[in-house]
């Protein structure tokens, strides 16, 4: 018989996380379980047990994610994982069913996560809500389309002080940008800054912009040398890099761009909609290549409609189809904004997922209906839901959890 519950102790906590664990090289030691156990609580990492054995863990971080207009509490699906001795047995399913209805209960309207394999989560009701890439830049090709008159100062800074100047930059792109979570201050120390083990010999670099009297731009980035006959073939890998302004943003790449030695620049995670593209004079040598990024599924669909932005005060309704979580099936009618039951004819007939991939407004009905995933029922019912639903900036979730 299979149990799913919350882990109640450090013991339980540790042998559900090695469900995901055991794919990533052993068990946590006793100080990596203390250090992850502060950012995700005991009762939010679901154990699945069969005959007292614990042989699967699924958690959810306690986040507060940027959706399109503010920020709603939402469920950071994470260390999913069944051990290989009970593959496809429905060990999974059941820790997906007994996390929504948790996540439900405790009033968290949307959950989001990464997906190691994209075939995986969409039948539990998520669906792909931002696109990011990667970028592999040489460095002859790091020139700017246009002059740029350089302002402000860059400096490296301890882990310590990013710590305290580093966050409000963050800030801002959350403000600014759907897809975002809001990162506590453990999150800062024990995820960002903290220096694991294996980077000792090469720590990562923090750098700050000073402008106009405050820190308006960070980076964290490392530096990885290497010679072929004498020539360097030397990787600069940036891990994040923000600015609260245009001007900012600009800046710090400008400074990451310049750096010495590196034969090419590597960074990840970015959107579609990045700056950079705009701002190099030849974005194609960034040989950008793009995925799924964020994945969003409706935990409370009418707390999740209701708590997001829009373009206008039109209406549209939707036929929900939801096997996972049945207190969303039906008619649903989004109107000035706020979303409720309704008995009114539809317009667009979809599965959760689906409207999951428009939520935060990457993906378009357009495309969902192009790509056969909804079914519009009314003519123009497409046109009128992107004109509601489209955002900019992008969203953007710049760091896997
Ligand atoms: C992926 C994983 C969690 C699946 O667990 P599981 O207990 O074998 O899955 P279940 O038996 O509950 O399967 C539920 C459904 O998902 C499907 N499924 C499971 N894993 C899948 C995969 N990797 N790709 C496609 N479909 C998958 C099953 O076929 C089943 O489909 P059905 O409902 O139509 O019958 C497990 O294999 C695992 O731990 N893999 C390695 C770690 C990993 O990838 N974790 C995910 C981190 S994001």
């Amino acid at each position: 018989m299979l149990e799913v519950r919350a882990s109640s102790d450090a013991d339980e906590f540790g042998r559900a996380v090695y469900g995901i664990a055991q794919y990533f090289g052993g068990p946590l030691t006793e100080e990596q379980q203390s250090r992850f156990s502060k950012v995700l609580p005991f009762e939010r990492m679901h154990a699945a047990f069969e005959g007292g054995q614990i042989v699967g863990g699924a958690g959810a971080f306690p986040f507060e994610l940027s959706v399109p207009g503010g920020t709603l509490p939402c469920g950071g699906v994470t260390v999913v994982g069944v051990y290989p001795t009970h593959r496809r047995r429905g060990v999974l399913r059941a820790m997906m069913d007994t996390q929504l209805r948790d996540l439900h209960e405790r009033g968290e309207p949307i959950a989001a996560l990464w997906a190691s394999e994209e075939t995986i989560y969409g039948r539990f009701g998520y669906g792909i809500a931002s696109w990011t890439g990667e970028i592999k830049l040489a460095r002859v090709w790091n020139s700017f389309a246009r002059p740029f008159e350089r302002q402000g100062t860059v400096r490296l800074v301890t882990p310590e002080e990013g710590a305290t100047i580093f966050p409000p930059v963050w800030n801002t792109l959350m403000a600014e940008r759907p897809g975002v979570f809001q990162r506590t201050k453990e999150w800062w120390e024990l995820r960002r800054l903290r220096m694991p083990d294996e980077e000792k010999a090469n720590p990562r670099r923090f750098v700050a912009l000073e402008l106009d009297g405050s820190t308006q731009a960070y980076a964290i980035y490392r530096q990885f040398p290497e010679f072929d006959e004498g020539v360097s073939t030397a990787r600069l890998e940036v891990l994040e890099a923000f600015g609260a302004t245009p001007q900012a943003t600009a800046e710090i790449w400008r400074f990451l761009l310049d750096i010495d030695w590196y034969a090419t620049l590597d960074a990840s995670l970015l959107p579609i909609d990045h700056p950079l593209f705009v701002l190099l004079a030849n974005p194609r040598r960034l040989r950008f290549r793009m995925g799924d990024g964020l994945w969003v599924r409706l935990v409370d669909l009418g707390a999740a409609l209701s708590g997001r932005a829009y373009n206008g005060e039109g209406s549209i309704v939707f036929e929900v189809r939801d096997a996972v979580c049945p207190w969303n099936e039906g008619r649903w009618k989004l109107d000035g904004g706020g979303a409720s039951r309704t008995d009114a004819v539809a317009d667009i007939a979809l599965d959760v997922d689906a409207l999951g991939s428009a939520y935060l407004g990457a993906v378009s009905f357009a495309q969902l209906r192009d790509g056969r995933r909804i079914e519009e029922l009314q003519d123009g019912a497409v046109q009128q839901a992107d004109a509601l639903f489209g955002w900019r900036p992008l969203p953007w979730c710049p760091e896997i959890f």
